[in-house]
């Protein structure tokens, strides 16, 4: 196993009806911005939960974050705060949202010109201060509840880019399962791919004796294999809903990350599919994880096989025939979940391959935990999907 640090300080707040818990975790006399999306927790009741909990602070609002937020959304919310003066940012919504709040609670204290240099220049700017952040989830699938990464897209320029920073954890993150409820068949779908490839890329490496770890990564995966078609089956079923929940939490937290090698190949080229063609984030994860584990076989073998063996009782055959097969299953079970795996399924143009490519051979990244993958191998994987 590795060295590693691991602090994890945002305070979960797990079950049912859970959300007026809300008015104790915010400190007395903040002015808080609560901040949404495009009106689903209007629909669902969330919205007034959150009101009604919060009567007797300030609150300010700011809706219409997008799925995959705008950049440009962001800079609006980041004058409203300057303007209101907020000194406490509520997100009540899904992984958007939150990443939204994200960046502006980090983008409202800059002292630079753009926040955007947080993305642009992720390896030489570091996040010095950030506004508090609370939330109220309402979508299991990114873990951005219970970890300091955020996700933007800039509209103008087709980009999405990531920073990651402790000062924009949650101090606190509210999961009432009764969200799930509300949620419609393709968030559901979305929220389990997103999960499954969230541990994928923390255990699909090589072995670096961490048993542990890799029982812990093991245990979400088949758990959300087993919760996936109850709750789709049954969007009431509350001990699914909190299994699926927690198991999101759970897959991007830092804990079955810590003292292993980390992949993530699989979600940069993701971010490109969406960044050009506006693909829910976790049908990119699908569309493009056939493909690694195919090109990546020799290099992932061992775990390839121990995955195919733990998760899916991939005993027999040579080891290709078990590689292929772990493969195959991994696809039949995103198909199951009703999210296709290929490229024209989703009517992507082999153009785009050479659009993404280029950007990768642009910015001279060297992908994946042995930071072997080059645009060339981008490209090999993006074929493999046609
Ligand atoms: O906008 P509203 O009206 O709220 O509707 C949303 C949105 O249309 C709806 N929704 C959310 N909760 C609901 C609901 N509808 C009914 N009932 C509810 N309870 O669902 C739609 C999708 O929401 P979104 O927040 O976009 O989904 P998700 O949570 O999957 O977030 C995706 C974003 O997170 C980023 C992705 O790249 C993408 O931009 N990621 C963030 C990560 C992180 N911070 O660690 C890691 C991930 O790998 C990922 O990249
Ligand atoms: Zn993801």
């Amino acid at each position: 196993m590795y060295n590693f640090e691991y602090k994890n300080p945002v305070k979960i707040i797990f079950g049912k009806d859970s959300i007026p818990k809300v008015a104790d975790e915010i400190p007395q006399h903040s002015k808080i911005l609560m901040i949404y999306g495009g009106g689903s927790i209007k629909s669902n009741g969330v919205y007034q939960q959150v009101k009604d909990a919060l009567q007797g602070f300030e609150l300010h609002e700011f809706g219409g974050i997008e799925p995959n937020p705008h950049y440009e959304t962001c800079m609006k919310a980041i004058e409203m705060v300057k303007y209101e003066k907020v000194d406490f940012l509520l997100s009540v919504g899904g992984g958007s949202v939150l990443d939204a709040t994200k960046f502006i609670a980090a983008g409202a204290l800059y002292g630079g010109q753009d926040p955007w240099d947080f993305m642009k220049h992720r390896y030489e700017i570091e996040v010095q201060e950030a506004l508090p952040i609370g939330a109220v989830l309402t979508l299991p699938a990114t873990g951005s509840e219970m970890n300091g990464t955020t996700v933007i897209t800039r509209v103008s320029t087709q980009e999405k880019m990531a920073f990651g920073s402790p000062l924009v954890m949650p101090q606190f993150s509210i999961l009432d399962p009764k969200c799930v409820f509300s949620l419609p068949d393709r968030q559901v779908a979305n929220g389990f791919a997103d999960a499954f490839v969230h541990v994928i890329e923390q255990y699909l490496t090589f072995p670096v004796n961490s048993p542990l770890q890799d029982r812990f990564a093991e245990g979400i995966l088949l758990t959300l294999i087993e919760e996936g078609p109850k709750v789709l089956a049954n969007r009431n079923d509350y001990d699914a809903a909190a299994n699926f929940m927690w198991s999101a939490t759970m897959a991007l937290n830092g804990l079955i990350g810590a003292g292993v090698p980390q992949d993530w190949a699989t979600h940069m080229i993701g971010h490109e599919l969406t960044a050009f063609h506006g693909i829910d984030h976790a049908r990119t994860l699908a569309i493009v994880l056939p493909g690694m584990m195919h090109i990546r076989r020799d290099s992932k073998k061992e775990k390839l096989l121990q995955y195919g063996e733990r998760i899916w009782n991939i005993k027999q055959g040579s080891d290709d025939q078990r590689i292929d097969q772990a493969i195959q299953k991994t696809v039949e079970f995103f198909n199951s979940l009703g999210i296709p795996c290929t490229l024209p399924e989703y009517d992507v143009p082999k153009e785009t391959i050479g659009k993404i490519t280029e950007r990768f051979k642009t910015r001279d990244s060297k992908l994946g935990e042995n930071k072997d993958i080059s645009y060339k191998e981008v490209e090999t994987i993006l074929e493999d999907r046609l």
